[in-house]
Formats: structure tokens, sequence, C-alpha cells
């Protein structure tokens, strides 16, 4: 079993500053390509928040037209720049969001158990999970204990040391923490919001942040707040569930058209295959 993470997406109407400056409905188009082009195809794909930029209607409108041609089934929670109703209004029509209050759901169609959380505070962009959610979470894992479960999520429970990102703040992420430790099944947090990749450890279990698919945040670990864009590769997350090792192996899928240079065929090795039209080797 594959899933994709894509997230982040913050697309506007035409012409908004980010679509102007940093083509984010562009970028999405070539998400989607890349998503329809894996092979083996992702049996889902998991959209994790920051969907749309104002959290408007018709930015919903332009959002589901870029999303069309996805092939396979998506699964979409709301960041700090999504409208609640305005999200679930839009992807209602697919019937695995709620039809009120928070939009929190499981996933239970494969062999990993998919539960995603709504940890938006409307008009803030910090997270939380308030009393409500969390007892939600805690029924939601103690119906199935013995079924290896990834949780998806929008705002990192965790400091990332990007300073202004971490003080948009979290709050409920040490109840978070104590309910993931009780529920050993639960074998990777996956979120967004950092606009970076980022990997650590969380109650104990593996936490990860995915890249946005259009703009990301620059590396400054400096604890004097500063914030900069940079428009590094793009990429998707990519969860490859190894049912054997009973293990979720995390890789990132760079969008991005890089021509590749094969070195087995299936049959034999290739050292001495030309390289093939625009590729380089680094220094060149
Ligand atoms: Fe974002
Ligand atoms: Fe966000």
């Amino acid at each position: 079993m594959l899933i994709a993470q894509i997230t982040d997406t913050h697309v506007q109407l035409p012409g908004g500053l980010l679509d102007r400056n940093y083509d984010t409905a562009g970028h999405l188009e070539r998400a989607v390509h890349h998503l329809n082009a894996l092979t083996p195809q992702p049996a889902v794909v998991l959209l994790t928040g920051d969907t749309v930029d104002a959290g408007a209607p018709d930015e919903y409108g332009r959002l589901r037209e870029i999303l069309s041609p996805l092939q396979a089934p998506l699964y979409v929670i709301p960041g700090n720049h999504d409208d609640r109703e305005a999200l679930r209004h839009a992807f209602g029509d697919a019937g695995y969001l709620p039809p009120t209050g928070f939009l929190q759901y499981t996933v239970e169609d494969w062999p990993l158990r998919l539960i995603a959380l709504d940890t938006l505070i409307p008009g803030e962009h910090g997270g939380r999970l308030c009393d409500t959610r969390l007892q939600w979470l805690a029924a939601t894992l103690a119906q199935a204990r013995e079924r290896p479960t990834v949780i998806f999520m929008h705002h990192p429970p965790f400091r990332t040391g990007l300073t202004v990102m971490d003080d948009m703040g979290f709050d409920g992420a040490q109840d978070l923490a104590l309910l993931v430790k009780a529920n050993p099944q639960v074998r990777q947090i996956i979120c967004g919001h950092i606009h970076r990749p980022i990997v650590s450890s969380f109650g104990g279990t593996v936490i990860s942040v995915c890249p946005s698919t259009a703009q990301q945040a620059a590396l400054d670990l400096r604890p004097a707040p500063h914030l900069a864009v940079v428009m590094e590769p793009a990429a998707v997350a990519l969860l490859w569930w190894d049912a054997a090792a009973d293990a979720v192996v995390y890789h990132l899928s760079q969008i991005a058209e890089r021509p590749a240079h094969v070195l087995f065929d299936g049959t034999q090795w290739l050292m001495d295959n030309p390289l093939p039209p625009g590729f380089h080797s680094p220094g060149r």
C-alpha cells in the first residue's frame, strides 16, 4: 500500500498575490500530473491543509478544478488558511466529511488505518486540539488498537526550530503526545504548515512535515524571528507500507522533470549507458 501526501497548495483566484508571485495553481497542476504518473499508483492522496489561501468559495472552485484529473481518491483536511464550512461544502459530495462539527474522520478501507484531525482555530494561524477533538481521537484509537494507523493533521504539534512558524503555537500538544504514547498502533503522524521537509519523534512515534507543492520556507534556525520564502523543489510525500516489516517507509518525491540515467534495466547492469539528453552531473 502506498499513501501520497500533498500539502499547503494555497490556491488563489487568478491574479492574487500568491498566484502571481508563486504560481500556486500552476504548481498544483504539476503535482497532480506527478501523482498521476506514479507507478504504482497511491491508494489515496491526502491533502493536509492550507488548500486555498483565503478560505473563499471561489478559491475552492478553482482548487477542485485543478484536482479533478487526479486518479487516486482524495482526502482533505483544513489548515489555518482554510474555512471549515467552505471546505466542507466544496468537498462534501465525496461523502467522507462529517456533516457538522470538526472535520475529523477515518479511512478504513486499507491495511493502514488513516485518521484525519482538524487543528483549525478560525481566524488564527496556530493550531489546536481541544478536549472535544482529543476525546474523539481517544475513542477512535480505542476502536482498533490492533490496526496499524497513520494520523494526518495540518499543524505540527512540536517545535521545528523555525521561530516564526513555531511562535504560531499549538494548543493540546502534550495531551496529544500522551494519547499517541498510549496507542502504539500509531506508526506515523504526517503534517503540513511549515512548507519544509522535517522529521522528528513525537509521543513514541515518527512525525513528519511534507514540503508545500509550491513555495517553501527558507531553513533558518536562528532564534531571532525571521521568515523568507525560497523556491526549493516542491515534493509529494510517499508512505510505503511494508506489512512484513510492520513499518511505514517514508519517501519524498520531488516534483521535477529530471532525465534518469538507467543503471539496471531488470536483467543487466548498464554502467556504460550513455547519459540521456539534459542530464548533468553536479559540478559540470
Ligand atoms: Fe501553508
Ligand atoms: Fe498553515
